[in-house]
C-alpha cells in the first residue's frame, strides 16, 4: 500500500513537471519562414508570439509588421494591422503599410536642406517634398534579420548599412532597430544609429491599426487620447509652418477620449488641409523618458493600443490617403479611414527649422529612441 502512494506520489510529481516544462515552452516562441526574394536577395517572416497568444509576424523586408494578432474582450483574435498577405504587395507599397520608415520619417520641404554650409538636394517623391525617405526608403531596402528569445519575449534585431549618398543623404548610416513582443503584451522597437557625416536621422514605423480587426470598416468609432498640448499647423503642402499652436478649442484637442470621427469634417483650415488628421503632435513630458503619447480604445471589441515613446512628437494620419485603390488582405478593399497611424518622431522638416528638436547626428554621437506600442483589453 504504501508503495502504491509513493509510486503514484512520483507519478504525479513527473507530470506536474512535464506540464510545467510544456508551460514554459509555451511562453513565447518563434517560427522562421521564407516570405520570397526581392532582387536577388532572399526575404524571410518571422512569426513571434508571446505567452498570451499574441502574434506579430515580421518581414526583413522594410521591417515590416505583416500582421498582428490580438485577443477582443472575448477573447477572440483578430489581425489588427492593414497590409498584404503576400510579399508582392508590399514591393510597390505606397501606403508604407507596417514599414520602417527612414532616413527621415515624415517630409523635408522642398527636397532640401542645408547643412554645415552645403546643400542637399534629395528626391522630390512627394511633391515638391520628399517623404519618408525618398524614392527607395528604408522602408523598401531588405535589412539583416537576427532573431533572439529571452525569458521575457522573443524578438527580432533588423541592421541596415544605408551608403553615404544613398537618396541624397550625406554619410554612411549604420542603422539597428531591435523588435522585442513581451510576455506582458508590448511590442518595443529599439532605434539606433551612428554615422561618418553629419545627417539628418529621423526613424519610425507605419503600421496601420483597426483594433476591430483590418479590413472591417473604418476607425473613427475609434475613441483616441493623445498626450499633447500643441500640434505643428501645416501649409496646403503638409510641412509644418513653424507654429506650436494650442489644440484648445479646436478639433485636435484629444485630451479626453474622442472618437477619432467626431469632429473630422469640421469646417477646419488644417482639417482640410490634411484631408482629415495627418498631423505632427507634441508630446506632453511629465519628465519619463518612455511617455505615453496615444491611446485608443474600440468600444465593440475593447481592444486597447497605447504608444509609449522618447520621441518629442507624434504624427497622428487617420488614413485619409487610402481610397479604395489598395485591395489588402483576403481581398479587403482599404478605403478612406480604414486605418490610422501613430509615427512616433522628430517633428518634420525639422532640418529646416533651427527651432525645432534637432534631428542632426554627426560622427561619435549615438542616435536613441525608443517606442512602445502596449496593447490591452477593456471589458
Ligand atoms: C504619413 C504622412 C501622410 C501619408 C502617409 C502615407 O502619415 O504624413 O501624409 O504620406 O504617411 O500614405
Amino acid at each position: 500500500m504504501k508503495l502504491a502512494i509513493s509510486a503514484f506520489a512520483v507519478l504525479v510529481l513527473v507530470i506536474c513537471c512535464v506540464a510545467f516544462a510544456a508551460g514554459a515552452d509555451r511562453s513565447h516562441s518563434m517560427k522562421k519562414e521564407i516570405f520570397g526574394a526581392v532582387q536577388g536577395s532572399s526575404v524571410d517572416l518571422y512569426t513571434l508570439t508571446n505567452a498570451h497568444g499574441i502574434e506579430v509576424r515580421a518581414t526583413n523586408f522594410g521591417g515590416i509588421i505583416v500582421s498582428l494578432r490580438l485577443p477582443d474582450k472575448n477573447g477572440r483574435m483578430d489581425d489588427v494591422v492593414l497590409g498584404f498577405d503576400k510579399l508582392d504587395g508590399y514591393l510597390d507599397n505606397k501606403a508604407y503599410f507596417g514599414a520602417i520608415v527612414g532616413r527621415y520619417a515624415n517630409r523635408i520641404a522642398k527636397a532640401c536642406f542645408t547643412l554645415d554650409g552645403v546643400q542637399y538636394q534629395l528626391a522630390a517623391n512627394d511633391p515638391p517634398n520628399t517623404l519618408h525617405g525618398g524614392n527607395k526608403g528604408f522602408n523598401k531596402a531588405v535589412w539583416k534579420a537576427e532573431p533572439f528569445e529571452n525569458s521575457n519575449g522573443v524578438g527580432l534585431i533588423f541592421t541596415y548599412v544605408s551608403k553615404d549618398g544613398e537618396e541624397g543623404y550625406p554619410g554612411n548610416l549604420n542603422v539597428k532597430v531591435k523588435y522585442t513582443l513581451s510576455d506582458q503584451d508590448e511590442l518595443t522597437f529599439d532605434y539606433e544609429a551612428t554615422t561618418d557625416k553629419a545627417t539628418p536621422v529621423n526613424l519610425t514605423q507605419h503600421t496601420y491599426f483597426n483594433l476591430a480587426g483590418e479590413g472591417r470598416g473604418d476607425i473613427l468609432g475609434h475613441e483616441l487620447t493623445l498626450n499633447a498640448d500643441r500640434f505643428t499647423p501645416v501649409d496646403k503642402t503638409l510641412i509644418p509652418t513653424g507654429e506650436l499652436r494650442s489644440v484648445k478649442n479646436t478639433p485636435f484637442d484629444f485630451s479626453k477620449p474622442t472618437k477619432i470621427g467626431a469632429r473630422i469634417n469640421d469646417k477646419n483650415e488644417q482639417l482640410e488641409l490634411g484631408h482629415g488628421y495627418d498631423h505632427n503632435f507634441v508630446v506632453r513630458r511629465t519628465g519619463n523618458s518612455l511617455e505615453l503619447a496615444a491611446r485608443v480604445h474600440e468600444p465593440q471589441t475593447g481592444r486597447v493600443l497605447e504608444v509609449y515613446t522618447t520621441e518629442p512628437g507624434v504624427q497622428f494620419y487617420s488614413g485619409n490617403f487610402l481610397d479604395g485603390t489598395i485591395t489588402g488582405k483576403q481581398g479587403h478593399v482599404y478605403k478612406q479611414h480604414f486605418g490610422f497611424a501613430l509615427e512616433t518622431q522628430h517633428f518634420p522638416d525639422s532640418p529646416n527649422h533651427p527651432d525645432f528638436p534637432s534631428t542632426i547626428l554627426r560622427p561619435g554621437q549615438g542616435y536613441r529612441s525608443q517606442t512602445m506600442f502596449k496593447f490591452l483589453v477593456e471589458k
